[in-house]
């Protein structure tokens, strides 16, 4: 019997991630995929907590939920609504307290118990919560990842955190750091080779404390694994992300010199650009410092771009700290960014910081903020055309007769090419710069256009 599983996910690619996981937990009970919560048997909601207000987002989604589910019942049939991620592990028991209608509530690293939880909701009236640090790690009981057949893969590597930035939940929802053994990742890695990856981009919420298991005993950080990686056959691309500056260690910045198949962009948060709130973020490092790491691996590769994220408004924040974070911005030129305003979050340290920074004067700062960097964004990118992009096609663009594909700087790229290139990756020369993706041009076609 075939159940429809419809999952929504929010927040970061590792819950994009975790997503696929639980659908392949499900399917040996039956559970296909269903693109919308109409008369879905189970619907999961897969959120994220890192700003804003998150878990009220979470209730008016379940608001909207509980009519689909009274429906379906009218019909005599049943909706499992399940609320997974991290709302789910930061507040658990409100959930269910104040949305009786969620069968299951459960924290991340629970994903590979979701069958018993299915098995005990069916049975029960009542919520089952279940937002445990259990000592054996979910990513011994998942099954192998049944590997949608996709060119871009994720592939989570490692978990959690403890680096305690004053300002994220992220250790607490997520926990304490774990890194999955190296010989999982490899093993991993060669199954979405085989269904169809050229290129995998290796996830953890600081993903360059990697140290897992080596196959021949002590431990292997990031640089070995992404050598071990780069040696298999078939894998054309990898990227990583998220990393945190202080981890950014003289061997991992050789890898960027030496492994080809590394693609030259680099997401490296540095949040703020002053030290007094570098210091107060908990960073661990200086603007000198992160300015001397980008040096290192531009040195080591000429050629790699740099990605960020910055926060405006943190606790504290004056105007000229502010000033400093755009010196810095201006100094190492990004190729794209995200920036957010300082959102408190409940239980971390600046949450209860007095001096708060009022909503108007984030928004400026980040009006502000944002302009430059789409000016850098822009920059960037029109410095690309005319040049010739080797993009990995990834799925049918938005027209008929359209793909879309990344570069290796991971900007969109659409292009007019046959449907059978889907999975390839295509020498195109860009020959257009639109506001959310770049357009390319096979290269006969250029050559022709020229030669007219
Ligand atoms: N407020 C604003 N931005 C935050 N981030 C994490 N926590 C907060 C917060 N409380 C941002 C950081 C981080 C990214 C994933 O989200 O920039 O790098
Ligand atoms: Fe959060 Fe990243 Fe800091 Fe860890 S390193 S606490 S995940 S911002």
């Amino acid at each position: 019997m075939t159940r429809k599983l419809h999952i929504k996910t929010y927040g970061c690619q590792m819950n994009v991630y975790d997503s696929a996981r639980m659908a392949d937990v499900l399917a040996p009970l039956g559970y296909v995929a269903a693109e919308t919560a109409d008369d879905a048997d189970m619907v999961i909601l897969n959120t994220c907590h890192i700003r804003e207000k998150a878990a009220e987002k979470v209730f008016s989604e379940l608001g909207r939920l509980r009519a689909l589910q009274n429906r379906k019942a009218r019909r005599g049939g049943r909706m499992i609504l399940a609320v997974a991620g991290c709302v789910a592990q930061a507040e658990g028991a409100e959930i269910l307290a104040r949305a009786p209608h969620v069968d299951i509530v459960l924290g991340p690293q629970t994903y590979h118990r979701l069958p018993e939880m299915v098995a005990a909701a069916t049975r029960a009236a009542g919520g089952v919560l279940d937002t445990e640090f259990p000592a054996e790690a979910k990513f011994d009981f998942l099954p192998e990842a049944s590997a949608t057949r996709s060119a871009a893969a994720l592939l989570t590597i490692q978990e959690g955190c403890d680096k305690f930035c004053t300002f994220c939940v992220v250790p607490y929802t997520r926990g304490a750091e774990f890194s999955r053994p190296a010989a999982d990742v490899i093993a991993e890695a060669r199954r979405l080779i085989g269904h169809g990856a050229r290129e995998i981009t290796l996830l953890g919420q600081n993903v360059n404390a990697y140290h897992g298991a080596a196959p021949d005993g002590g431990d292997w950080g990031l640089a070995q694994l992404i050598r071990a990686l780069a040696d298999l056959p078939g894998l054309e691309r990898i990227r990583y992300m998220t990393s945190h500056p202080r981890d950014m260690d003289a061997a991992l910045i050789a890898v960027h010199r030496d492994v080809a198949a590394l693609m030259p962009l680099l997401h490296l948060p540095v949040q703020s650009g002053s030290d007094r709130m570098l210091a107060a973020m908990n960073r661990g490092h200086t603007v000198a410092d992160y300015r001397r790491t980008v040096e290192a691996l531009r040195q080591a590769r000429a050629d790699l771009a740099f990605s960020s994220d910055f926060i405006v408004g943190y606790p504290g924040e004056s105007e000229a700290d502010f000033q400093a974070t755009l010196d810095l911005m201006q100094g190492v030129g990004f190729a794209q960014a995200y920036s957010f305003k300082y959102s408190p979050r409940p239980g971390t340290p600046a949450a209860s910081e007095p001096d708060q920074v009022p909503e108007p004067i984030k928004s400026e700062r980040l009006a502000r903020l944002q302009e430059l960097l789409q000016s850098q964004q822009r920059a960037f990118n029109l410095s690309l055309v005319g040049s010739v992009q080797r993009v990995l096609l990834e799925r049918p663009g938005r027209h008929p007769g359209q793909l879309a594909g990344r570069s290796p700087f991971l900007q969109p790229v659409h292009a007019w090419l046959d449907a059978g290139l889907v999975g390839a990756i295509v020498p195109l020369r860009i020959v257009g710069v639109e506001p959310n993706s770049l357009a390319g041009e096979a290269l006969v076609e250029a050559a022709e256009r020229i030669s007219a």
